[in-house]
C-alpha cells in the first residue's frame, strides 16, 4: 500500500476527523487541494497507525514504498520567521562565563569583554534572537545586582546550577552588548518565581526609556546614554517547576499581574512571552491560554528529548548503540504531535492565530560528560544531535503559522550547544553545521510538499526514514532540507518541483561514516558539511540519493 502524506499532515494526523477539520483553506499548509489531496485523505485512515503513533506495529506482509516528494513551489504563504533559528544562554555552567564572557583583561581575544572567536561563529549562522538569563536561573536573577561597576556588583548563588557564586560581571549592559555584536534580537527572561512586579517593571524602563525617569537616569550614569531595544519579554520561566512550583491557575493569575507592568516605552514594543508547557502537558496550556489569551503575544514549549525513557540515565552522549539512535530519532519526531496539540488548544481562545508558539528550549539531553561538573550540563555532540536538530527545524518550519521562534539550548558548553570552548579554543558542533545549512529558509516563505516514503524499522517499531521541508527566498530561490534517519542505508528519493522550470541544482550534506561522529578540540573538523552531488535531474524530477544518516540542503533556482 503506497501512502502519501504531506508532511504537516504525517505530523499532525491523530485520527481522520480532526484531520478534516484541520484542513483550513486559509493556511497554506493544509490548503493543497488537488488529485493528490484526494488521494492523501483517502489514504490517511489506512496509515493511520504509523501517521499517529510513529512506533506502531508494522503491519504484516506490507509493501515496500517508492520514496517521492511533490513540491508546490508557486504556492506557499506562510513565512518562516527567522526567529525559528534563535538560541538560548543562561548562566549555567560554562556556557556565560567561559563560552562567552572572558571580561576585558583576558589573553583570549574579545570585545569590552565578549569573545570575538564566539561572536563570529554565531554571526555565520546569522544568530536572529537571544534568550537570557534563564531558564531556571531567571527565577532568582535580580537584576540590579547585574548593573553598575563590576567590583561593586554583590555575588550570589547560582542555586540551581552547582551552587556556585555568580559575579554578575555579565549582567545587562553586557547582555545587550553581546546583541548588538551580534545583530540579534534579545529576549529577556523576567522573575516571576522570586522577584517583584516593582522589579519587573523597573527592569523593563531601565532597558527601553527615552525620557526622564528615574530608571532611565541610572541607565545614563551606569554609562548608556541611548536606551536598548528589547523585543521580548518573558514573564517567568518553567513557573510549574523551578520558577515557583505553581498551578496552572495561580500562575495565570500571577502573569496577568506581572505582565501589566511590563510596559512599552518610547516606541519599543514588546512581546510578552507567558510561561507555557514543559512537554506534554497540555492542561497548562489550556489554563493558560483561557486565563491569560488576551495579555499575551506568545506562550513558551519546552521539549528536550533524550535515547532512553529516563532523567537518571539520560544516556551517553558519544557511546551508543543502533537502539539509542533509534530512540533519539522516535522521540524527537514527537515535537510534531506536541505541536499539533498545543496549537488546537491556542485555536480555541485565538482562533486568528495572533499569538505565538515559542519553543524556547528545546534540544537534546545526555549524561554530562565523565569529568566534569554534572550541574554543568556539559555535552558532547554528535552526527545523531544532529539529524535529531534537522528533524526539529523542519517540524518548526512546517508549523511556522504558530510556532514564530525557537531556541536551541543552548549557545555555548551546556547541552546541545552550538560551540564548545577550552581556554582560548573553540569548535563547532554538529549541531552548529545544520544551523548554517538551514538559515536559507529564514524570512522564506514555507512551500507545502507531499511526501511519501518508506520506513526505517528498528526491531518491531518503525518511523518514517525522511524527514523534510522546504521553502522559497525572496530572490525566488528554492531550499529543501532532507534527513536521511537511517543510519545503515542510504536512500533515493524522486522529487517533483511543481509550478518552476527548474534549471540548476546544487547541494551540500553533512554526514560522517559513524553515528557518533564528532569534533573535538584535536579533530575540530570531523564532522563538517560538504557539497553534495548525489542528486540527477531530469526534465522537472530531482533524483536524490541520500546517504545514511544525513543532513542534505538543495539549492534550486
Ligand atoms: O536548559 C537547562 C534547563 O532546562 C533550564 O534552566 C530550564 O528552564 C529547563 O528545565
Amino acid at each position: 500500500m503506497l501512502a502519501v502524506l504531506s508532511l504537516t499532515q504525517l505530523s499532525s494526523f491523530h485520527g481522520k476527523d480532526k484531520e478534516m477539520k484541520l484542513r483550513k483553506p486559509s493556511r497554506q499548509s493544509y490548503g493543497i487541494v488537488n488529485a493528490e489531496t484526494v488521494i492523501i485523505i483517502a489514504v490517511i485512515a489506512i496509515v493511520a497507525g504509523c501517521a499517529s503513533n510513529p512506533t506502531a506495529n508494522r503491519p504484516e506482509q506490507e509493501e515496500p514504498k517508492e520514496n517521492r516528494l511533490v513540491i508546490h513551489t508557486d504556492k506557499g504563504k506562510e513565512k518562516i520567521s527567522r526567529d525559528i533559528y534563535g538560541h538560548f544562554s543562561e548562566h549555567l555552567g560554562r556556557c556565560i562565563y567561559e563560552g562567552i564572557w572572558v571580561g576585558e583583561d583576558s589573553q583570549i581575544p574579545n570585545t569590552r569583554g565578549i569573545r570575538n572567536d564566539v561572536v563570529e561563529a554565531l554571526k555565520k549562522i546569522k544568530i536572529p534572537v537571544l534568550r537570557r538569563p534563564g531558564g531556571c536561573f531567571a527565577d532568582e536573577y535580580h537584576w540590579k545586582e547585574g548593573i553598575g561597576p563590576r567590583d561593586q556588583r554583590p555575588a550570589m548563588i547560582n542555586t540551581h546550577w552547582g551552587g556556585v557564586t555568580e559575579t554578575n560581571a555579565f549582567g545587562t549592559h553586557e547582555f545587550l552588548d553581546l546583541c548588538e555584536q551580534l545583530g540579534c534580537d534579545a529576549y529577556i527572561a523576567g522573575n516571576v518565581g522570586s522577584g517583584t512586579v516593582e522589579e519587573m517593571q523597573d527592569w523593563v524602563e531601565y532597558m527601553t526609556f527615552d525620557g526622564d525617569s528615574e530608571m532611565a537616569n541610572l541607565r545614563r550614569r551606569n554609562g548608556r546614554e541611548k536606551p536598548w531595544r528589547v523585543k521580548y519579554f518573558g514573564v517567568g520561566n518553567e513557573n510549574w517547576g523551578c520558577g515557583g512550583q505553581m498551578t496552572p491557575e495561580f500562575y495565570t493569575d500571577l502573569y496577568n499581574r506581572f505582565q501589566t507592568y511590563v510596559r512599552s516605552y518610547s516606541g519599543n514594543r514588546i512581546i510578552k512571552v507567558a510561561c507555557g508547557p514543559g512537554s506534554i502537558d497540555y492542561h497548562w496550556t489550556q489554563v493558560v491560554m483561557e486565563g491569560a489569551h488576551r495579555n499575551m503575544g506568545a506562550i513558551s514549549l519546552h521539549h528536550y528529548v533524550r535515547g532512553t525513557g529516563n532523567w537518571t540515565q539520560k544516556g551517553n552522549a558519544t557511546q551508543f548503540d543502533e537502539a539509542e539512535w533509534f530512540a533519539l530519532m522516535r522521540n524527537s519526531l514527537t515535537i510534531y504531535p506536541l505541536l499539533k496539540n498545543n496549537i488546537e488548544i491556542m485555536d480555541k481562545f485565538d482562533p486568528r492565530g495572533r499569538i505565538g508558539l515559542f519553543v524556547d528550549e528545546w534540544g537534546t539531553w545526555w549524561d554530562t560528560e565523565p569529568g566534569t561538573n554534572p550541574s554543568f550540563l556539559y555535552q558532547q555532540n554528535t552526527l545523531r544531535d544532529a539529524v535529531s536538530a534537522g528533524i526539529f527545524l523542519n517540524a518548526f518550519n512546517e508549523h511556522c503559522h504558530r510556532v514564530r521562534m525557537s531556541n536551541i539550548a543552548q549557545t555555548v558548553n551546556v547541552l546541545q550547544a552550538m560551540i564548545l570552548t577550552k581556554d582560548e579554543k573553540m569548535i563547532l558542533t554538529p549541531t552548529y553545521h545544520v544551523f548554517e545549512m538551514y538559515k536559507v529558509h529564514h524570512d522564506a516563505t514555507l512551500l507545502p510538499i507531499a511526501l511519501q516514503c518508506g520506513d526505517y524499522q528498528f526491531g518491531n517499531e518503525h518511523i518514517s526514514e525522511l524527514n523534510v521541508s522546504a521553502s522559497r527566498d525572496q530572490t525566488g530561490k528554492i531550499h529543501i532540507s532532507l534527513c536521511n534517519l537511517n543510519p545503515k542505508n542510504s536512500t533515493e528519493l524522486a522529487c517533483e518541483l511543481q509550478g518552476i522550470k527548474t534549471r540548476n541544482v546544487s547541494g551540500r550534506v553533512l554526514t560522517a561514516d559513524t553515528m557518533s561522529a564528532h569534533n573535538t578540540f584535536d579533530k575540530p573538523q570531523a564532522v563538517k558539511p560538504a557539497t553534495f552531488n548525489g542528486f540527477r535531474l531530469e526534465g522537472d524530477i530531482i533524483t536524490i540519493e541520500l546517504p545514511s544518516k544525513s543532513i542534505v540542503v538543495l539549492e534550486i533556482i
